[in-house]
């Protein structure tokens, strides 16, 4: 790319601006507006933030138009096909794919801190049995701050190691202790002979009374839906935990409040959204009128799993779940799972419809994810939980990358304000 220009001029009335630009290794130039309310005492104007740059990073980029999503610059196809998930959060965490050695003891460390300190068991029991996992998630990693003091200090390097490991680690433990609690099973402990994903398949599927044997298909293909959710960028959820972060809270209470942010259907929760849109079409037949409400302009229905912010093209991740997909389905006999049936004839009817493609909506991540989890036996309300136990990585990589930033300070928009001006109180006797 060619070096930006090394100014803007803004001309606001008589006066001119020169504003600094930054040339990035990928992506868009950016004008760099730090200086611009003192100079000329007007604020920018960028509501969801569309066209703001609100950090500088080296963890991802994404290319929206051409469907590329890269991991310290290594491409996401490739990861998902040749690496598995805990390679690609030391990649995430440390810059770089690790040695043998590196992977070895990375891997040992995050085997070795699985359990959760046995006090935080009766957390679960304080929610009532239909509590959604999202909402148990949220409390249980809140609390984490409450018992785990030493990893609490965000200026000591060491204690933000240890409170990244204990995340990465206990994750699953808590998503899927969630999940047994919501059917009324026993929680099933974590086991050190077990890989990241077969740990977690058999903490959510195995009961006490019976042996549990993971598939090794389904947990290759649970390590890849990990792979794939594991960061993006400053999307939504990683924006609240750096926001939550630039106060100086905790890390544990910054990565629930990525949580609670990821729950909403817009963001996290769409591919529960989608899975439950899905079954309410039921048959293809239906699929005309579903399309039909998407591109109403009354009617405020949007097919989920459908669009992006970013994405304007198609979403990488969603290419390689829909090979998962087929392979899950195959390997359980349920290719012709009716939900897939729908899911494949919805996708081909909307990338066929004028509507889609001119306002450029694809598939995305959450549109074959809930499709894969199903098959695997999960109900849709551990869809989200298992988003966000996949972005705990990338939460904590850009939380680390922000708390090292020189520049970091913290984060306090301002506003267009179109309320009343200053006004005199009036005695109630007045009004
Ligand atoms: C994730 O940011 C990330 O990186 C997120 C994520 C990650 O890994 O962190 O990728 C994960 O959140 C994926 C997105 C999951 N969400 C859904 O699948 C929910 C359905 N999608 C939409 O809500 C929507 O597409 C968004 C929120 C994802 C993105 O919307 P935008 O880009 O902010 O734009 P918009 O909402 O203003 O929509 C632009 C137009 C609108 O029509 P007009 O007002 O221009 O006439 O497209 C329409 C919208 O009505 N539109 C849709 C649609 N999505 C947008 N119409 C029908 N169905 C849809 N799904």
């Amino acid at each position: 790319m060619a070096d930006a220009p090394k100014s803007a001029k803004l001309s606001i009335g008589d006066d001119t601006y020169d504003l600094p630009m930054h040339s990035p290794t990928a992506g868009p130039d950016v004008l760099d507006i730090r200086k611009l309310y003192g100079q000329a005492g007007v604020f920018t104007y960028d509501p969801g933030y569309t066209s703001t740059a609100s950090c500088d990073s080296t963890i991802t980029f994404i290319d929206g138009d051409k469907g590329v999503l890269l991991h310290r610059g290594y491409p996401i196809d490739q990861l998902a096909e040749k690496s598995h998930y805990l390679e690609v959060c030391y990649l995430l965490l440390y810059g770089d794919l690790p040695s043998a050695k590196q992977l070895e003891e990375f891997e040992n460390l995050v085997t070795n801190h699985t359990m959760l300190h046995e006090q935080m068991v009766y957390f679960y029991r304080g929610f009532r049995r239909d509590a959604h996992p999202m909402a148990i998630m949220t409390g249980v990693v809140g609390a984490m701050s409450a018992f785990y003091h030493d990893s609490t200090d965000i200026h000591d390097a060491h204690q933000r190691e240890v409170a990244s490991i204990r995340l990465i680690a206990k994750m699953p433990t808590i998503a899927a202790w969630a999940y047994k609690f919501s059917i009324g099973q026993p929680f099933i402990y974590p086991r050190n002979d077990l890989d990241y994903a077969s740990n977690f398949l058999r903490m959510c599927f195995a009961v006490p009374a019976e042996d549990y044997e993971v598939n090794p298909i389904l947990s290759r293909a649970m390590d890849r839906i990990f792979t794939l959710h594991a960061d993006h960028e400053q999307n939504a959820s990683t924006s609240t935990v750096r926001l939550a972060s630039s106060s100086g809270a905790n890390p544990f209470a910054c990565i629930a409040a990525g949580i609670a942010c990821l729950w909403g259907p817009a963001h996290g929760g769409a591919n529960q959204a989608c899975l439950e849109m899905l079954k309410e079409i039921g048959s293809v037949e239906r699929i005309p009128e579903f399309i039909a409400r998407a591109k109403d302009k009354n009617d405020p229905f949007r097919l989920m799993g459908f669009g992006h912010r970013v994405y304007k093209n198609f979403d990488p991740r969603a290419t390689v779940m829909k090979q998962s997909a087929d392979e899950v389905l195959e390997l359980l006999g349920v290719e012709n799972n009716p939900v897939l049936a729908v899911a494949k004839e919805l996708e081909q009817a909307a990338l066929a419809d004028p509507y889609f493609a001119e306002k450029k909506l694809f598939p995305n991540v959450d549109f074959y994810s809930g499709v894969i989890l199903e098959a695997m036996g999960f109900p849709t309300s551990m869809f989200t939980p298992i988003f966000a136990l996949s972005r705990t990585v990338g939460w904590i990589s850009q939380w680390k990358e922000m708390i090292a930033d020189p520049q970091n300070k913290i984060g306090r928009p301002r506003q267009l304000y179109l309320g009343e001006t200053q006004r005199d109180y009036v005695d109630i006797e007045r009004r």
